[in-house]
């Protein structure tokens, strides 16, 4: 069976082999009756933006949409934004961590920053499932941006900012700022954490992403947080680590949540 994603009433699959486009737009379309346009990949994630080139192959030529998760809409154009369906159950597990983490922060933890926002399901899900005080979703796609704003409308949260631009320039201006930061960009997020280790607050808590090796998944990545929380003059602590979802041949999406302190 090919495999795809349904995101709203959009369906994009992906097939390696020259299989029979009209099998599986057929297959898509008898189990789910409300695909209106159906898509096939037709390059892997390119650029800053980790867009992919879309084929129409059944359908109408349409493109917006908005998928619900979790009780939340996101609306979103699938050819100028990224989006994954299948990182929803890793948002809410980090939404449960940020609960967790904050009963040993005293109820300090209040500031969350989500670094590469996209079109805002982390700063949103968080904001339903968190009690925070405010809640900053960084993007440098200016469609995604567009969404963004529009789906905290969508999802009337009022504690969510979205803010439009490169994370390292950006994020200067949250020094010492945020109880929470999350970075979800595991190709190239290392790049990034010397910038989201000085927006932590003392004692506050990063969820990193990273793209491991199977045989030897984590130690790079975490000998990388250790050696960079040094050079900034802070002490780290790991406090949990895990996979995440399958990335390539013997590698994975993994996560590292660390706390940094003086
Ligand atoms: C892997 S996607 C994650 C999007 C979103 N968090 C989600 O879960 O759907 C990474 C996002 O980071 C954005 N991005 C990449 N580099 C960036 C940078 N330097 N500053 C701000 N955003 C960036 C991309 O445009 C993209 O939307």
């Amino acid at each position: 069976m090919v495999s795809f994603d349904i995101i709203g009433n959009i369906a994009i699959f992906e097939s390696k082999e020259k299989e029979n486009e009209k099998r599986i737009t057929e297959e898509i379309m008898k189990k789910h009756k409300n695909i209106i346009a159906i898509y096939k990949k037709v390059s892997g994630r390119e650029g800053e933006f980790r867009l992919r080139k879309l084929k129409l192959i059944a359908g109408k030529n349409i493109s917006v949409t908005t998928h619900k998760e979790y009780g939340c809409l996101f609306k979103l154009n699938v050819r100028k934004v990224y989006f994954s369906p299948r990182e929803a159950t890793e948002r809410v597990r980090v939404a449960e961590k940020i609960n967790e983490y904050k009963k040993f922060q005293n109820n300090v933890g209040e500031r969350a920053i989500i670094f590469f926002a996209g079109v805002g399901p982390y700063p949103i899900i968080i904001s339903k499932r968190c009690d925070l005080r405010e809640i900053i979703g960084i993007e440098k796609n200016p469609i995604a941006i567009k969404y963004f704003r529009e789906n905290i409308m969508l999802n009337k949260v009022k504690n969510v900012m979205p803010i439009l631009g490169d994370v390292k320039e950006k994020s200067k201006e949250y020094k010492n700022f945020a109880d929470f930061i999350v970075m979800p960009l595991p190709e190239s997020g290392w790049k990034y954490l010397k910038d989201a280790m000085a927006c932590l607050r003392n004692g506050g808590v990063c969820f990193f992403y990273a793209i491991g090796e199977e045989k030897n998944l984590y130690e790079k990545w975490e000998d990388k947080i250790f050696s960079t929380c040094k050079r900034i003059g802070k002490n780290v602590k790991i406090l949990d680590k895990r996979k995440v979802l399958p990335f390539g041949v013997r590698t994975w999406k993994i996560r590292i949540d660390f706390q940094i302190e003086d």
